[in-house]
């Protein structure tokens, strides 16, 4: 059922007219997770699903864009990790497809690649963790920013969206929309951050507990059992052998991940291994550990990515009533602010 949306329409209506769905929120893609069933749920539920294509098979991914074509009732997005080894097929594919919206992730996206997809007549989105890279993709003429804190689950920048938020919204929000991710659990949050200018918000760690969510049963009662403190990013143990942090659930691939790391470092000092090696091994740790978590339900050496918020995520419920308590609680939020106001205003004059 649709919520009653009057003031987040008013907050929102730049986020809400470049995404196409009811509301201006996005469910974000998650590698293995974000599968054509549960963008449906989140389209179906009004917001606007991403499907992670990381994962699919070219076949798959056409697929699926055909099955969510024919079946979603608007707009959805499909992300490109541009660093996958098929990223050009991959774009080729959602080319072919005339998908509306396409979602940079993990990387920067360079003008060239930009241009040509607006020229094809796509929307196009990116995944920044700092000022900086915002900047540099408005300058390279991307549509829209999804700004995204460290308080998220997956792949993370260093700063939390609190700060980005105070950052990097006042000094981009008036050139294109700008969604802010990382810790939305509560309506609060999310209208809240409408409230310093953004143009709507993304959740991932929310929809894990979804029913359509397909993740395996240890994975889902994982999440649901979890504390906010669980949700920790992985360590780097040494400045010479640089690791990408990602946030998942405390288990013991978390504790071998730091052994691994000292043997290394180890095996370097003794000269076993070159650099260049130890680095390669230590990019190479996590490979596949999220495929253990989502499909094996292997919960100690998967990776369980959550973000903090998990700590609120304790229930199994339809995509469309995590959405719909979500957009509720926002636009309850902002009317409690406005009665305030006015009370306030009210007692002052009186
Ligand atoms: C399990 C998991 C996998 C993710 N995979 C991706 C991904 O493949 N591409 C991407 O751009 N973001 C990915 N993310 C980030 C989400 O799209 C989203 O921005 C993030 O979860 C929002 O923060 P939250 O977890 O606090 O709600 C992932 C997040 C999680 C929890």
């Amino acid at each position: 059922m649709k919520q009653k949306t009057d003031l987040l329409n008013k907050f929102w209506l730049k986020g809400k007219e470049f995404l196409g769905s009811d509301y201006a929120l996005i469910g974000g893609a998650m590698s293995w997770i974000c599968e054509k069933n549960l963008v449906l749920a989140v389209c179906r539920a009004g917001g606007f699903g991403v499907l992670a294509s990381g994962c699919l098979s070219l076949e798959e991914l056409r697929e699926q864009i055909r099955f969510l074509k024919k079946e979603a009732p608007g707009p959805f997005g499909v992300n490109i990790v541009l660093l996958h080894p098929q990223m050009e097929e991959q774009i080729r594919i959602c080319l072919e497809e005339k998908v509306s919206h396409i979602v940079l992730a993990a990387g920067v996206a360079s003008a060239d690649l930009i241009s040509r997809l607006k020229e094809n007549g796509v929307k196009t989105m990116a995944i920044v963790s700092n000022l900086i890279l915002a900047q540099k993709l408005i300058r390279s003429g991307i549509d829209a920013l999804v700004v995204e804190g460290c308080e998220s689950g997956g792949h993370l920048g260093a700063l939390t969206t609190t700060v980005l938020a105070q950052e990097v919204l006042p000094a981009v929000k008036d050139k294109v929309p700008v969604f802010m991710a990382g810790g939305i659990g509560t309506g609060q949050m999310l209208a809240s951050f409408l409230m310093m200018g953004a143009a709507g918000g993304q959740v991932g760690t929310c929809l894990l507990a979804a029913k359509e969510c397909r993740i395996h049963e240890n994975f889902k009662k994982a999440v649901l059992k979890a504390s906010s403190r669980q949700a920790i990013a992985t360590v780097q143990l040494d400045e010479r052998f640089p690791v990408i942090p990602v946030r998942s659930l405390a288990n013991n691939a978390h504790e071998e991940f730091k052994r691994f790391q000292y043997q290394i470092i180890e095996d370097f000092k003794d000269g076993k291994i070159t650099l260049a090696e130890g680095r390669h091994k230590i990019e190479n740790f996590w490979a596949g550990s999220l495929r253990k978590a989502v499909v094996d339900g292997d919960t100690q050496e998967g990776s369980l990515m959550s973000g903090q918020i998990v700590g609120l995520v304790n229930e199994e419920r339809p995509a469309e009533e995590i959405i719909s308590s979500l957009v509720m609680q926002a636009e309850d939020f902002l009317q409690r602010t406005l009665n305030t106001l006015s009370d306030k205003t009210g007692n002052a004059q009186a």
